[in-house]
C-alpha cells in the first residue's frame, strides 16, 4: 500500500454567517448576501484544490468541546439539523454526511499512544457542531467525501494555553502518522477565526456591511503578525508567540485546532498562501492553505 499523505492544510474559519450569506439549499434562514471578502476567499481556497486528488477531510473544530481528553466521531453516517445556539436567525442547517470511521479510529489509536487522552464518540444521536458544518461546506459543498472530525480538549481552561499545545503537537504528529499508514490522501482543516472579540449587539440587517470592521486596531495589527508569520514560513515562531496572541486577542486559537494543524503538517518552513482575510461580527478571519507540494 502506497503511504498515505496530507495534499494540503488549510486555516478555515467557521463564522455561520458566511453560509448564511451564500444561501446554500440545506440553511433555511435567506440573506442578501454580505462577506463577499472571505467568501470569495473559500472560492479561491476551493479553486487551489481542484486539480487535488483525496479521500477524505480531517477537521479540528473549537466548537465541539471535550472537557476530558480529546474525542473522535465513531459512528459513519449523521443526518440532522443544525442550529447555532447564538445565530438561530442565521443558522439552521439540514447536514447529511458521512465518517471515515477506520481513519478516525487509527488517529485516535496513534494519540493515544504518545499518552493523550483519547475517547471515540460513537452516540448515533449526537448533533454534528456548527464549525465542523460550516468549515466543511464551505471548502466542499457537495459533501460527497467523508470527514474525520476531532473536538477541542478544552486543556487551555484548566490549564493554560502551553499546555494545550504541548497536547496539541502530539495530536498533529499522531494525525500525521495515521494518514501515512492509511494510504489514504487527506485534507486537513483548522476550524477557527484569529482575534476573536466581537460586537455584542446584531444590526438590524445581519449583513448590513456597512456596519461590519474589526473590534479593535490592536485586534487587527496582532492578526496581522501572525498572517506575517504564517504566510512566511515562520510557523514555530507563531506557535512560540501563540500564548501571548490567544490571551491579548481572545482568540479562538485557544481551540487548540491551528496548533494541530501546524504540528499535522510538521510546521511548514514553506509559504502559506493567503486566500483572505476579513471580519465577521467584529472577529479576524484568515483563510490560508499550505501545501506540501510547494515544500
Ligand atoms: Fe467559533
Amino acid at each position: 500500500m502506497a503511504k498515505g499523505e496530507i495534499v494540503m492544510g488549510a486555516l478555515a474559519p467557521h463564522p455561520p454567517h458566511l453560509v448564511y450569506a451564500e444561501n446554500p439549499s440545506q440553511n433555511e434562514p435567506v440573506s442578501e448576501g454580505g462577506w463577499e471578502e472571505l467568501r470569495w476567499g473559500y472560492e479561491r481556497l476551493r479553486k487551489s484544490l481542484a486539480d487535488k486528488e483525496f479521500d477524505v477531510i480531517i477537521i479540528h473544530t473549537p466548537h465541539w468541546q471535550t472537557y476530558v481528553g480529546t474525542h473522535f466521531l465513531g459512528v459513519p453516517h449523521f443526518k440532522n439539523l443544525s442550529v447555532d445556539p447564538i445565530f438561530p436567525n442565521l443558522f439552521r442547517y439540514n447536514y447529511d454526511l458521512t465518517v471515515d470511521v477506520e481513519l478516525s479510529r487509527s488517529i485516535h489509536d496513534h494519540a493515544a499512544k504518545t499518552g493523550l487522552h483519547v475517547q471515540m464518540m460513537e452516540n448515533p444521536d449526537f448533533r454534528i457542531d456548527y464549525g465542523t458544518i460550516t468549515s466543511c461546506h464551505l471548502v466542499r459543498p457537495d459533501w460527497d467525501l467523508p470527514i474525520v472530525c476531532i473536538s477541542s480538549n478544552r486543556s487551555r481552561n484548566y490549564f493554560s494555553v502551553e499546555v494545550m499545545q504541548a497536547n496539541m503537537v502530539k495530536l498533529g504528529q499522531a494525525t500525521r502518522e495515521a494518514i501515512e499508514a492509511s494510504g489514504k490522501r487527506a485534507l486537513l482543516l483548522s476550524s477557527n477565526s484569529l482575534s476573536h472579540r466581537h460586537f455584542t449587539e446584531e444590526p438590524e440587517v445581519p449583513e448590513d456591511m456597512s456596519q461590519e470592521h474589526i473590534t479593535n486596531h490592536h485586534q487587527y495589527l496582532w492578526d496581522m503578525k501572525m498572517i506575517e508569520l504564517m504566510c512566511s514560513g515562520k510557523t514555530r515562531e507563531m506557535i512560540d508567540i501563540m500564548p501571548d496572541f490567544t490571551e491579548q486577542t481572545v482568540a479562538e486559537t485557544d481551540a487548540g485546532s491551528l496548533t494541530w494543524l501546524m504540528s499535522a503538517l510538521d510546521f511548514p518552513e514553506y509559504q502559506g498562501e493567503i486566500h483572505a482575510y476579513g471580519t465577521v461580527i467584529g472577529t479576524g478571519n484568515a483563510i490560508i492553505g499550505w501545501d506540501p507540494a510547494s515544500a
